[in-house]
């Protein structure tokens, strides 16, 4: 029978990269904790309306990407592509508005469009994001770029351009798309269909169109920083102003329009070289319409996201260091019936402290369990046989050493413990004299 494989534009999470990913995870969550973000979890599905109304009807990603069906009960159901709809509609269900504000979300869950999958585009990828709800003001934006830019610090990143452009309110948009229009009206019949009713909709979805003609044609179309109202000029000098104060490198980049219809004002983005032509790492922007489009009462808002599989590409193109993988602390091998049962016994009263014990399940001989602990890379191992119940001694090898410590059988854990903790101890030691010798 023909063997089922993955989707396309899928990947599975092997244990070895999903380490990866977790350690990543976990410095990301306690970063966005020291900015005052709480995470937020919210469906994987949504109604279609939701991403219709919020992503934009005329935005690639509704029109061609997502992953819509009708569920038994009739009802028009999408795997959400994003995640700031999604956040934006929760936080309205349950009033968090009404609340302390500025309210702050972050999240880290998987999205689904339908692209041609490639190296850093898939179909189901997984994102990090923060949505921030009630700050108006430049300083707001600042601290978001700030924060993203923290990001690629903590993961010793350096070499990843920053580039920001404001796409203005609806006033200065209104001037914008009349002079977008009267640019590609001229040239009507050079782009693609879906960009020809763009046309009429919302000309500025023609610059974000993927197909190489209407790109290539949007190279000379006017820029929206020439049409920018006061207001609008203003906030964005502002928020270059506050980047310039703490040193942070940026491009302006007055073609970044972003693929979703929310954005108002700044929007940014943190590319990369190092990844091939899916380069941009990590998007987001303000939002200031988007509460009032869903239902809510009008209230400013800013976020970004930032593709998990692409920072772990960029990472790895990178050489980063993760943490190494973690191995067995304890690998009890057994002689006999009565050894094993002293070996699940043992075992049981080290995982309940938080190590990593292991025991034979197969019925191994001895050679073939010590190959498996090497295998496994069990720091220590213990051999039990009938003579060691009997004298209620055990002998506890280090695996890296070969150094043999011995403890009895009642205090084992805490002897174990100890000696760890010793190992650690001398580890670190080495380390530091190694940090000084070389300074
Ligand atoms: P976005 O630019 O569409 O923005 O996506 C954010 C990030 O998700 C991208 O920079 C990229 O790293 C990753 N990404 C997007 N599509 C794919 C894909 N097909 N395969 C792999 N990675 C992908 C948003 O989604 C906005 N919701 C960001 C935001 C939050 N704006 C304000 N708040």
């Amino acid at each position: 029978m023909a063997k089922i494989t993955a989707p396309r534009g899928t990947q599975d999470i092997l244990p070895a990269q999903s380490e990866k990913i977790r350690n990543i995870e976990a410095l990301l969550l306690t970063l966005a904790e020291s900015y005052g973000y709480r995470e937020l979890r919210t469906p994987v599905f949504e109604n279609t309306d939701l991403f219709e109304r919020g992503v934009g009807d005329t935005t690639d990603v509704v029109q061609k990407e997502m992953y819509t069906f009708e569920d038994k009960g009739g009802r028009s159901i999408t795997l959400r592509p994003e995640g700031t709809a999604g956040a934006v509609r929760s936080v309205l269900e349950h009033g968090l508005l009404n609340e302390a504000l500025p309210l702050r979300v972050s999240y880290l869950t998987s999205c689904y469009r339908y692209e041609k999958p490639q190296a850093g585009r898939l179909r189901e990828f997984h994102q990090f994001g923060v949505e921030c709800f009630g700050a108006a003001a430049p300083i707001a934006d600042a601290q978001l770029i700030l924060f993203a830019k923290h990001i690629f610090d903590i993961f010793e990143v350096d070499n990843i351009s920053l580039e920001i452009n404001s796409i203005g309110c609806k006033e200065c948009r209104a001037k914008y798309y009349e002079a977008l229009k009267e640019y590609f009206e001229s040239k009507k019949d050079a782009i693609c269909g879906t960009c020809v009713q763009r046309l009429e909709k919302n000309p500025m979805r023609i610059l974000d169109c993927k197909n190489k003609e209407c790109r290539d044609i949007a190279k000379e179309s006017p820029v929206i920083l020439d049409y920018l109202c006061e207001d609008c000029k203003e906030h964005f000098e502002k928020v270059k102003e506050y980047l310039d104060l703490n040193g942070v490198n940026f491009k302006v980049n007055p073609r970044i329009v972003r693929g979703l219809d929310y954005y108002t004002k700044t929007v940014f983005e943190f590319v990369s070289d190092n990844i091939g032509a899916q380069g941009t790492v990590l998007g987001g922007g303000r939002y200031d319409g988007l509460v009032e489009e869903l239902g809510g009462k009008p209230a400013p808002a800013l976020g970004f996201a930032m593709g998990i599989e692409r920072l772990v590409l960029l990472l790895e193109a990178l050489d980063y260091k993760f943490p190494e993988a973690k191995t067995a602390d304890i690998y009890f091998c057994n002689i006999g019936d009565n050894a094993l049962k002293a070996a699940l016994s043992l075992s049981e009263e080290l995982i309940a402290d938080g190590f990593e014990a292991a025991i034979d399940l197969v019925g191994r001989g001895l050679k073939a369990q010590m190959k498996y602990a090497n295998k496994i890379g069990a720091k220590y191992t213990v051999v039990i046989g009938d003579d060691d119940i009997e004298n209620g001694v055990l002998k506890i090898k280090n695996m890296e050493t070969g150094e043999v410590s011995e403890s009895d059988f009642i205090n084992f854990a805490e002897n174990f413990e100890n000696l760890y903790l010793e190992q650690i101890t001398q580890k670190e030691f080495e380390y530091l004299n190694i940090e000084t010798e070389e300074e």
